[in-house]
């Protein structure tokens, strides 16, 4: 089975092609094309830019990864393409190159979550096998997911308000360190000493895994306003982004530490997915609550832990496999929480 699948959630633009046989799986290409140039100087993503700019690559980042894989459309089994959660402007242009590519070349057109995207990647990079504790931590989402299946999702844990990477990108703005911030922040804090400023614990010693990161960004505020105007050092910035990245990793693995004994199943692994798993110091913290659980830690590389569309392609040929495919008139949806039906 061979599936194309398209990612134009937020700022990526990416068509990949993977592949199923009877020798495992492979990708045949993956064309990706980020935008993070473009919404640089705003210092976030501006979802009307991202909308116009996936519409003028989408085209031609297709045909790229069908030369790349040696393939014509005719070749492929499945079209798949990221229907939600995102930013509208840009998932309705992925699902609608889509739908005419599965309309013209009638082939099955798959509409994957995006959550799901990540959730099954590491059984694409990794062949975990379900069931497995998931921990999605990304730009948009910090969740503890029980992943039992295709379409079976059990959340044991969401955020209360923003997400780790929105705290990442907004304290490194008020730090001074740029966007992205999650990357920032963790370069400065190289330099930098945790234990120089006392950020808070949320939620410490509370039962169940909900996140809170509103508080964490709001202390990082007090620290930078309490210093005297316009005498931020770089060695301020660097302590501040070590002590906060500190307090990030050690609020997630608290709150994932809860997870285990949550869960319904015995997980066969504990895998970590979105763009802040690519941070090295959440990955040593979390190998090791694995490591108490005496479970495997999985995390998939990191370009295929952030936005990509090896994810939308493999999660695709996954749902076709089981005969998991949606009508043309599948309606794009900003908001999709993964433990609902896909409908
Ligand atoms: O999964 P992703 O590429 O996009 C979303 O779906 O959100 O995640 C992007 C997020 C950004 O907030 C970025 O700052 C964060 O992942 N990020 C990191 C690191 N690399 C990316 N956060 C912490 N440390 C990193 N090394
Ligand atoms: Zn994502």
């Amino acid at each position: 089975m061979r599936v194309l699948g398209i990612e134009t959630s937020c700022d990526e633009t990416a068509v990949a092609i993977v592949e199923d046989n009877a020798d495992g799986q492979r990708c045949l290409a993956h064309a990706l094309s980020s935008q993070i140039e473009e919404h640089r100087a705003f210092g976030g993503v501006v979802p009307e830019i991202a909308a116009r700019s996936h519409l003028d690559r989408l085209d031609g980042l297709v045909e790229q990864a069908l030369k790349d894989a040696d393939l014509a459309p005719g070749d492929l089994d499945g079209i798949a393409a990221t229907a939600g959660p995102g930013l509208i402007g840009g998932v309705i242009v992925g699902v609608m190159t889509a739908k005419a590519l599965s309309s013209v070349h009638d082939k099955p057109f798959i509409a994957v979550n995006h959550l799901e995207g990540h959730a099954l990647t590491a059984r694409f990079t990794d062949g975990v096998v379900y069931p497995y504790l998931l921990l999605l931590v990304s730009g948009g989402h910090c969740q503890v997911l029980e992943v039992k299946g295709v379409g079976q999702y059990r959340r044991l844990g969401t955020t209360l308000d923003d997400a780790a990477g929105e705290c990442f990108d907004k304290a490194a703005k008020m730090i001074g360190l740029g966007f992205p911030g999650g990357p920032a922040v963790e370069r400065a804090a190289q330099s930098g000493s945790a234990d120089r400023f006392k950020l808070p614990r949320p939620l410490k010693g509370r039962a169940g895994c909900d996140f809170s990161f509103s508080g964490l960004k709001t202390a990082v505020r007090q620290t930078v306003d309490a210093l005297p105007p316009g005498s931020l050092q770089a060695q301020d910035a660097n302590d501040l982004a070590a002590s906060l990245q500190q307090a990030i990793v050690v609020h997630i693995v608290d709150r994932c530490s809860n997870a285990f004994a949550m869960s319904e199943t015995r997980p066969t692994a504990f895998v970590t997915a979105g763009g802040v798993a690519a941070n090295t110091a959440l990955r040593t913290a979390l190998a090791k609550v694995a490591a108490n659980q005496g479970i495997p830690f999985v995390v998939p590389p990191t370009e295929l832990c952030t936005d990509n569309a090896v994810m939308i392609a493999w999660a695709g040929l996954e749902r076709l496999g089981l005969g998991l495919t949606d009508p043309l008139g599948f309606k794009p949806k900003p908001r999709w929480p993964l433990d609902t039906a896909n409908t």
